[in-house]
Formats: structure tokens, sequence, C-alpha cells
């Protein structure tokens, strides 16, 4: 595996790995990885004959009171992780690197980015959309995988690639991977770690409370209570407050107030110890 930092760098890497018509998947990622990140390097390497993962802790990305400086930062034990599933290329590049003095452009997806995650935290998918834009464009990948664990960073990823044209001639495929779980339901997550044993165990409420909820709206229950419900469960489960906990289209991410015969999904956002945890799981999906 080569770890690189710097762009010309990669550039010549990814064109020599290139040669021959060989296809590369391209896995983005903050680091501090875990199996959840690893299940998409995996499926990632069925779907080209080259896997590079870039691990990049985008400031852009944070707002001014959340975790920037407190984000796990382990690279050693990353780099380790990743030779072992035979990764081709890190691409690890600075802050400096990829935002030289003097950036000034940002991509807005609207729409999808709208509700939910986009609302509590300002600029954030605006920091997404506009790094994965970069690394696509770094990196000119075959296919892209993402984690449905973060559903709409997924949408906005999708509707960003579509209104770009960033489809064609690369990041041919947008893939989506389902979440990977802890044993207790808990999806995995990188600000697991922030979490106490207490705060933890009180965690898995979460995934427990949003299977109950789901089994209520599919058997017809009226939503808007049901959503209070869960609510309710997570502050009595110990967690200190709820963002949102909203059933959406699971395209559009608008809002619903009843399932009909949509595809929905269940998204919630909410805090435990100072950590925001964020999970969705489908509804209706035949
Ligand atoms: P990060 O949180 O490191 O996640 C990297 C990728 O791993 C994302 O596509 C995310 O959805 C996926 N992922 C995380 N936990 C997962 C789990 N339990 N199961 C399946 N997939 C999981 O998401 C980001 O980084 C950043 O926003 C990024 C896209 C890299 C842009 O900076």
């Amino acid at each position: 595996m080569q770890t690189i930092t710097r762009l010309d760098m990669l550039r010549k890497s990814v064109s020599e790995l290139r040669a021959g018509g060989a296809k590369i998947a391209l896995v983005p990622t903050m680091g501090a990885l875990h199996e959840g990140h690893l299940t998409l390097v995996r499926e990632a390497a069925k779907l080209a004959d080259h896997v590079a993962v870039s691990i990049f802790v985008n400031p852009t990305q944070f707002g001014p009171n959340e975790d920037l400086d407190a984000y796990p930062r382990q690279l050693a034990e990353d780099s380790a992780m990743l030779e072992k599933e035979g990764v081709a290329i890190l691409w690890a590049p600075e802050v400096g690197e990829m935002y030289p003095d003097g950036f000034a452009s940002s991509i807005s997806v609207e729409g999808v980015s709208a509700n939910f995650c986009g609302a509590d935290r300002p600029g954030h998918f605006d920091g997404v959309a506009t790094v994965v834009n970069k690394l696509f464009n770094q990196v000119r990948p075959d296919i892209a995988c993402f984690g449905e664990k973060d559903w709409q960073q997924l949408a906005v990823i999708r509707q960003m690639a579509r209104d770009l044209d960033l489809v064609q001639p690369y990041a041919r495929d947008i893939i989506g991977i389902a979440t990977v779980r802890e044993p207790d339901g808990l999806a995995m997550s990188s600000r697991n770690r922030y979490l106490d044993d207490k705060d933890r165990a009180a965690a898995a409420t979460l995934p427990r409370e949003m299977r109950e909820a789901i089994a209520r709206i599919e058997d017809g229950q009226h939503v808007g209570r049901t959503l209070a419900a869960l609510e309710d469960a997570l502050l009595g489960a110990g967690f200190s407050s709820v963002d949102y906990a909203e059933l959406a289209d699971a395209a559009s991410l608008e809002k619903l107030d009843e399932l009909g015969e949509r595809e929905g999904r269940l998204l919630v956002a909410a805090r435990i110890g100072g950590t925001r945890l964020i999970d969705n799981m489908a509804v209706g999906a035949t």
C-alpha cells in the first residue's frame, strides 16, 4: 500500500494503477477506522481492481462548537488495518494540501440537505459535498462506496453526482452499503469511543426503540404519536436530548406524517453524555 500525502504524487500513482484499464474504487473516510469502514473497503474490493481509501478529517464539515479538535486521529493504526485489507492507495492529505491558502469555493446541495442533520448542523453538508467532490476529482474513481449509516449524506452525494455530472466518466456508481452494527445493535461509529460504559450500554436503546417504532408504524399506528413515544423512551433511557426522530421518504428525505405506499426511512439523532449519535432504518420496505 502506498501512503500518499501530496496531490501530484496521488495523480501519478492513480494513473499507474489505472494503466491497462484497471478500475479504481474510492472509500472516503475521516479515519479512526472500525468494522463499518472496513466493510466498505471489502465491498469496494469486490467491485474494482484496486481500492483507494482517503483519510481526511475535513474541517469544513464541522461547526464551530463541534468536535473537530477532539475527533480521533490514529493514522498509524488505520494504515495497518488498510494494509491488511490489501488497499492500494491511502490518500491522507494535510489540511493545507486539501485547502491551500485562498481556497474560496463551496458546493451546496439543496432539498435533500434541508432537514435533519442539515438543519441541526448549518454548513455541514456543504463541507461534505465540497470535500467529496474534491476527492472525486483528485482520485477519479470508477466507483465510490458510502455507508447507509449516514443516509442523508448518501442522498446528498447521489444528488450532487447527478446534478454535477460526476457520474460519467468517473465515479460511475455511488454504492451504498448497509449499516454495520455492534452485537447489541448500536451502529458502529468513530464517535462511540466518546461514550463511557454507562452511556455505551444505554446507547443500545436507540436501535432497539427504533425497531419498536418501525413495527408500530408498519402496523398502522399513528406516526406522530409513535415518534413522540420513541423520543420519550430515549430520554427515559438516559439520552439528554433528541435532535430529531422523524419518518421521511427514503429517497427525497421529505418528512412524512404517514407512510402510505412509500418506502420510508426512520431517521434519528440523539445526544447521550455529550455525544451526538445518529441512526436510520428502513420503514415499510418490501
Ligand atoms: P466517516 O464518518 O469516517 O465515514 C466514512 C464512511 O464510512 C461513510 O460513507 C460512512 O457512512 C461509512 N460508515 C461509518 N460507519 C458505518 C457503519 N457503521 N456501517 C457502514 N458504513 C459506515 O462520513 C464521513 O466520514 C465523511 O463525512 C466523509 C464522507 C469522509 C467526507 O468527509
